[in-house]
């Protein structure tokens, strides 16, 4: 083993350090270790620092699969080319295109501009947009090889949402060594190559798991299947901490375990679309943005190029199907028709199915495929989204309430077990909380939304500021982020009935809240409801995720009250589980 350092060996400053060591027959790992990195994206914090794990296949031809962070620039490019001439480098094989594994690609180009790159289609299209300059490069599919000579047979396996949609497993049928990038890693930083000693690592193994792969553990189950389809693994080399080999079949396992667990308490809505056709793209990001909203989790697959198997694999995992309807001429026609065929047959009747037009005219009939999902037995999510035109705001955000109407029909026997599940007094003690009643309107643009609240609570003086729950799934939320202006209506005790009950109902997608109802623009720009007793107009200022709900801290630049006299309508609740 080959230790290179840019500072001190003690533990306090060795912040930045770098290993390599042999693995197996002609293969090497490059390892940056990360001695005090604290946090990693937004949701994890790291009490062991972490490592990129880079490697080295010299077979007759030399294969380097992924790089490292940025920040490793001079120590990597140093040590990779003490190990090898980079004019000797065939291919770079990229797992997935996280800087922390593809920070140095335009390094290495820049040492060897001839370098293969090779990579999922979406991985090569990130990378374009990454290195902004032409590279050679090998889109490659599951079940695809690459042969490096003297044994060394590259076989890939794909491994989408693990955890990008870009990622691919290499395998190597020599060693019989998997390279997982981020799949069965740890952010754990010490000497150690391998994972000899479990206990010191099972910890960081799960909370690893938890943050990153449990949001996706359907994927995860797919990966392992595939995973179960290659002759033996001995080894696999992840991307991030030590590589497993003496604990394998044990920590593999327990993703097995884990991700089985969590797979039956959590849904998942598949959305099939043909990307960078007409508005697909926005459209069925704006669907998945409100489908994200109930807690379901959405997993997209482009129509295009994917393969019959990843199609059926996707619809057999999901409990809601959203197809963005592919275009009845060009290229990209046979391959979408086909892929929806798959779909079909593929589906069942406990499903719930959305569909949506991306280009209007050009679109395959979206009633036709309607009534095949229909005779098939599947519920319809959302009613069908019809283009007339170009699509607005508006049409995203029917968009949006599409998709969240479809994610708490996919919810709907959690949401009724909650509400049945605490008939305790602890239960009825919470609903003696008590609040009063509120409508909260806004306007940005040609969108507007409303909701009746009563978890409302001023909060300071100086700015005059309140808080206000909002549900996560609220339709409303998508107006109340940082910087929007909303205004808070104030309901009249006596007098609320006939509001409150409008806005109780459960508007369609997209419908406007504010037909038949009076009311006059704000200086911000939101409705004022002409019949509230009072209103405030308010522009929020921060947010803080608790649970299923916002809290949403907001000041106050103006507001009246309309009866000097009246008092506020007050909501009194006889249990605190649910609304
Ligand atoms: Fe380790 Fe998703 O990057």
């Amino acid at each position: 083993m080959v230790a290179l350092d840019d500072r001190p060996q003690t533990r306090s400053k060795r912040r930045l350090t770098l290993q390599t060591s042999d693995i197996a027959a002609e293969t090497t790992v490059i390892r940056s270790l990360d001695w005090d990195r604290d946090r990693f994206d937004i949701e994890f914090s790291l009490e062991n620092g972490t490592t990129y794990n880079s490697f080295l296949i010299r077979g007759e031809k030399v294969a380097l699969v992924d790089t490292s962070h940025e920040k490793f620039r001079q120590l990597y490019l140093d040590t990779l080319t003490k190990l090898i001439d980079p004019q000797q480098i065939d291919y770079l094989i990229i797992s997935h295109t996280e800087p922390d594994h593809s920070g140095l690609v335009g390094d290495v180009l820049d040492l060897n501009p001839n370098i293969t790159i090779v990579g999922a289609k979406v991985a090569i299209q990130f990378l374009e947009n990454m290195v902004h300059r032409p590279f050679k490069s090998q889109v490659v599919k599951s079940g695809e090889r690459l042969d490096l000579g003297n044994g060394h047979g590259l076989e890939f396996v794909s491994a989408p949402n693990l955890h990008w949609p870009d990622t691919i497993f290499t395998y190597d049928t020599k060693t019989q060594t998997l390279f997982t990038c981020d799949a069965f890693g740890m952010h754990f930083c010490d000497d150690r190559t391998f994972d000899e000693e479990l206990e010191r690592i099972e910890q960081e193994y799960r909370h690893y798991y938890d943050c990153l792969m449990a949001p996706n553990a359907r994927s995860v189950l797919s990966a392992i299947k595939r995973i179960g389809e290659l002759p033996d693994v001995t080894t696999v080399a992840t991307g991030h901490g030590p590589l497993l080999r003496y604990h394998l079949t044990d920590l593999m396992g327990r993703y097995q375990e884990w991700s089985q667990t969590q797979a039956k308490s959590v849904k998942t809505v598949g959305l099939f679309y043909v990307s960078g056709y007409g508005d697909g793209d926005r459209l069925a990001h704006a669907i998945a943005e409100g489908i994200g909203k109930t807690d379901v989790v959405v997993e997209a697959m482009d129509l295009r190029d994917a393969q019959p198997q990843d199609v059926r694999e996707l619809v057999e995992l999901s409990s809601g199907l959203v197809i963005g309807m592919p275009p009845q001429s060009g290229d990209m026609a046979d391959p979408a028709k086909t892929a929806i065929s798959t779909i079909l047959a593929a589906a069942n009747a406990k499903q719930a199915i959305g569909l949506f037009e991306v280009a209007g005219g050009d679109d395959e009939s979206v009633d036709l495929i309607s009534n095949q999902f229909r005779e098939a037995g599947l519920t319809q999510g959302f009613p069908a989204i019809k283009l007339e035109g170009t699509p607005t705001e508006a049409t995203y955000q029917l968009c949006e309430e599409a998709g969240t109407d479809l994610g708490q029909w996919l919810t709907r026997d959690r949401a009724m077990k909650q509400m049945k599940a605490l008939d305790s007094d602890l239960d009825k003690a919470l609903g003696r909380l008590s609040g009063g009643l509120y409508i909260i309107t806004a306007k940005r643009g040609e969108v507007s939304s409303a909701m009746l609240a009563s978890w409302v609570s001023q909060a300071s003086f100086e700015p005059l500021g309140f808080t206000i729950a909002v549900a996560k799934d609220r339709a409303i939320e998508s107006l109340m982020k940082v910087g929007d202006r909303f205004v808070l209506n104030i309901l009249e005790e006596g007098n609320y009935q006939p509001l409150m009950k409008h806005f109780l109902k459960r508007f369609a997608p997209g419908a406007d809240r504010f037909a038949d109802i009076k009311t006059y623009p704000a200086t911000n720009g939101s409705p004022i409801l002409a019949d509230s007793l009072a209103y405030l107009e308010c522009e929020v200022v921060s947010r803080m995720e608790c649970s299923d709900h916002w809290i949403v801290y907001s000041t106050v630049d103006a507001g009246r009250v309309a009866k000097a006299d009246a008092l506020t309508a007050v909501h009194h609740r006889k249990v605190g589980n649910h609304y």
